[in-house]
């Protein structure tokens, strides 16, 4: 099974940015996170980051040609702003699990809107980065049906 997890724009400060919401643990720290776990369940997987809205919209499109089984994105601001994310996820048509790290639906009423999130079979937010590897455990039961 092969995985894409997408991570949109200032996730690369993880650790720096907003701590009280987002946590002291680094993307590195997510990334080795995910990969260990990935390796435990024998799936093969690609994190990607980007600050570009075009690129994660590329990476997506690519998902399609790479025969990606599942998408796990965290669209960061993008989520409340981007139809071309949405677009790209429902042109793709693969299953797609959105997250989040903090509970976007308690904070500002802006982030209670998300675009990417018509496009995924499930969210999952506020759970830090524990939601990164449920929705991998989402897509794996859902591939191994
Ligand atoms: C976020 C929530 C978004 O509203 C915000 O713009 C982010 C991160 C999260 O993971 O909690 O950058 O997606």
């Amino acid at each position: 099974m092969q995985i894409l997890v997408l991570n949109g724009p200032n996730l690369n400060f993880l650790g720096i940015r907003e701590k009280q919401i987002y946590g002291t643990q680094t993307y590195q720290d997510l990334v080795t996170q995910i990969e260990q776990y990935c390796q435990a369940e024998e799936i093969s997987v690609e994190i990607v980051q980007s600050n570009h809205e075009g690129v994660l919209v590329e990476r997506i499109q690519q998902a399609y040609f790479d025969k990606t089984d599942g998408i796990v994105i965290n669209p960061a601001a993008y989520t409340h702003t981007s139809i071309a994310i949405l677009d790209a996820l429902k042109a793709v048509s693969l299953p797609a699990v959105e997250v989040h790290i903090s509970a976007v639906e308690q904070r500002e009423d802006f982030r209670k809107v998300s675009y990417a999130g018509m496009a995924c079979e499930k969210t999952i937010a506020g759970k830090g980065f524990a939601g990164y590897l449920e929705a991998i455990a989402y897509l794996k039961q859902k591939y191994e049906k």
